[in-house]
């Protein structure tokens, strides 16, 4: 897959993008990220990339014109109908569905906004989506950029060493992942369940089902109304409920 990031601030992806799991994804041609400098598609001496608003108000804009250049120089050899992602504290808020559905495009274009914005023309001509991290506003699209392409990156195949193992992601159905351990088997008067020592496969991926849906109930039971739900484990959720209860 290819990704390719518009910004006004690349040396911000160093660090981010050169290491661990996102290195292996490059390292290994499964990923090909490229930085864009949108500095680079300003016409003026200066290297002009924004302006005062019109109608006053304090803060700049980002002009639109070395925006929509950057984004027609980058899809000049891209298929048509490639996403075109506006990050923006006004988008549709990312999550572990739309991580996986971008995954699925051989290319992709991510564009950083800056300053108090960015002129609406490039909303209204070149971009195809717009897409947010969270109902807080952070002073650009870089680290928003990065949060998505990290989590969209481990859903192209063979990026993390399990096959599938993106898809028992706590948020892969709806249900958090229930606990982990390592060794040793006590640590600090704490012992490891028996059921995930005594190794009897089918036990341990029922005990974990249980378990996520546990505290799926405990820390975020809104996710759990849109839970897809077998009979049993709705049962097993009415008896958290009861236990609630009784407390
Ligand atoms: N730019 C500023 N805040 C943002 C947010 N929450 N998500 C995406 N882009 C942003």
């Amino acid at each position: 897959m290819r990704i390719d990031v518009l910004t006004l601030f690349p040396a911000m992806f160093q660090g981010p993008m050169t290491e661990s799991m996102l290195w292996k994804a490059r390292d290994r041609g499964l990923l090909d990220l490229r930085l864009h400098d949108i500095r680079d598609f300003t016409t003026d001496k200066h290297r002009t990339a924004d302006d005062i608003p019109y109608g006053g108000g304090g803060g700049m804009i980002m002009k639109a014109e070395p925006v929509v250049s950057a984004v027609e120089h980058t899809l000049a050899d891209a298929a048509p109908g490639t996403p075109v992602l506006l990050m923006t504290p006004q988008g549709r808020v990312f999550n572990h569905q739309i991580a996986k559905a971008l995954a699925g495009y051989e290319r992709l274009v991510f564009v950083c906004g800056r300053y108090e914005g960015i002129d609406d023309r490039v909303r209204q001509l070149v971009i195809t989506d717009e897409l947010s991290i969270g109902d807080y506003v952070l002073t650009g699209g870089e680290l928003p950029a990065m949060v998505m392409i990290d989590a969209l990156v481990r859903h192209i195949p063979g990026v993390l060493g399990a096959e599938g193992a993106a898809d028992s992601d706590s948020h892969a159905d709806g249900v958090l992942e229930g606990p982990h351990f390592t060794r040793p088997p006590v640590f600090r008067g704490l012992a490891v369940p028996q059921v995930l020592q005594e190794g009897d496969h089918a036990r341990v991926a029922r005990w974990r089902r249980e378990q996520g849906l546990r505290r799926t109930w405990q820390q975020r039971p809104d996710l759990l109304l849109r839970a897809a739900l077998s009979e049993d484990e709705r049962y097993l959720l009415a008896t958290f409920a009861d236990e609630d209860a009784r407390r």
